[in-house]
């Protein structure tokens, strides 16, 4: 593997998920496959998460590890070609991305959906182009449409939890004050459909996700008829596709409330982190025995830490 941009790079899951385990059993197993080289981890948008069990993960692995936080510290990048750069950006992405192929081993990358352009955001302008001229291996820490290193937490923490071999799983949207980014919700349903789970998307009308994400996938936009026997509930926000990203409902009868979990079989909660409490879900969800959400933020590390050494792997 040479990058990881979506989570169908992983190839066989049942595989990266025994990887993943041993991983989790063995942290420091692999210290000699990183010793000497260097991770960059690039952040055009904010990060606890990432930056932190990514971090984590290449030190686990040996690794020295550089992180460039690009909006604080370093020249403002133009990203467009062709502009005339006389205005407040005095460096392009087109030498600044070959020069931090000079300094790193391997290159992660965090670049969220502007929401300028939908076709910009849906063909990845910033992490193609990191791709195309670094000259190193790419990885995603989350760009415009995808998060694959948060759904291969998110599957591995399934893996943990779950009773049954086929458990029903529901990604419900749910409010927020602000237009969020599709690639949460996009990459789970992407992890989803390499698994043969029962797998439904609850969203309202206007919130349906772009249809390369949802074939084959059953989408309801009752909320409730989803819940019912679900085993996880996966919980998130996302703007609307179809009317690129516009807030179209803050209807907080979506709300993932003790009142909506008892329709379920005694589900397991799911979110990536951050969330908005009582917006997104309400304290007492979040405060439960069934809430995941720590183990699951947890998991990055491993997530990460399985990536990076199939990419050391590789080099
Ligand atoms: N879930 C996740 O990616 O968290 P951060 O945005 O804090 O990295």
């Amino acid at each position: 593997m040479n990058t990881f941009t979506s989570i169908k790079q992983l190839g066989d899951l049942k595989k990266a998920l025994e990887a993943a385990k041993y991983v989790t059993a063995n942290p420091f197993a692999d210290k000699a496959l990183g010793q000497d080289k260097t991770a960059l981890l690039v952040f055009f948008n904010n990060s606890l998460r990432t930056r932190l069990s990514t971090q984590k993960a290449a030190l686990n692995l040996g690794m020295n590890v550089m992180v460039l936080d690009v909006n604080q510290g370093a020249w403002k990048l133009e990203t467009q070609r062709g502009v005339i750069m006389d205005g407040d950006k005095s460096e392009h992405l087109l030498e600044a991305i070959p020069v931090m192929g000079c300094y790193a081993d391997i290159i992660g990358v965090r670049s969220f959906a502007r929401f300028e352009s939908r076709e910009d955001d849906y063909n990845e302008v910033i992490l193609n182009q990191f791709i195309k001229y670094s000259g190193k291996p790419v990885f995603s820490m989350e760009a415009a449409i995808r998060h694959p290193l948060q759904t291969f937490a998110d599957l591995i923490t399934i893996e943990q939890y779950r009773k049954k071999e086929r458990p029903k799983v529901v990604m419900t949207w749910a409010p927020h004050p602000k237009a969020l980014p599709q690639a949460v919700p996009n990459s789970f349903a992407e992890g989803m459909s390499m698994t043969d789970f029962d797998f439904v998307i609850a969203n309202p009308e206007g919130y349906d996700l772009a249809p390369e994400f949802t074939k084959g996938i059953r989408v309801t936009h009752n909320q409730d008829e989803a819940l019912e026997g679900a085993d996880f509930v996966y919980a998130k926000n996302w703007a609307s596709y179809e009317h690129y990203g516009e807030v179209l409902s803050k209807d907080r009868s979506w709300t993932v409330t003790k009142e909506k979990m008892a329709l379920t079989n005694n589900a397991f909660f799911l979110h990536c982190l951050p969330v908005r409490r009582n917006m997104i879900v309400s304290d007492e969800v979040i405060e439960s025995p069934q809430s995941l959400v720590i183990p699951e933020a947890a998991n990055r590390v491993v997530s990460a830490q399985t990536v990076i050494k199939m990419l050391l792997q590789d080099l």
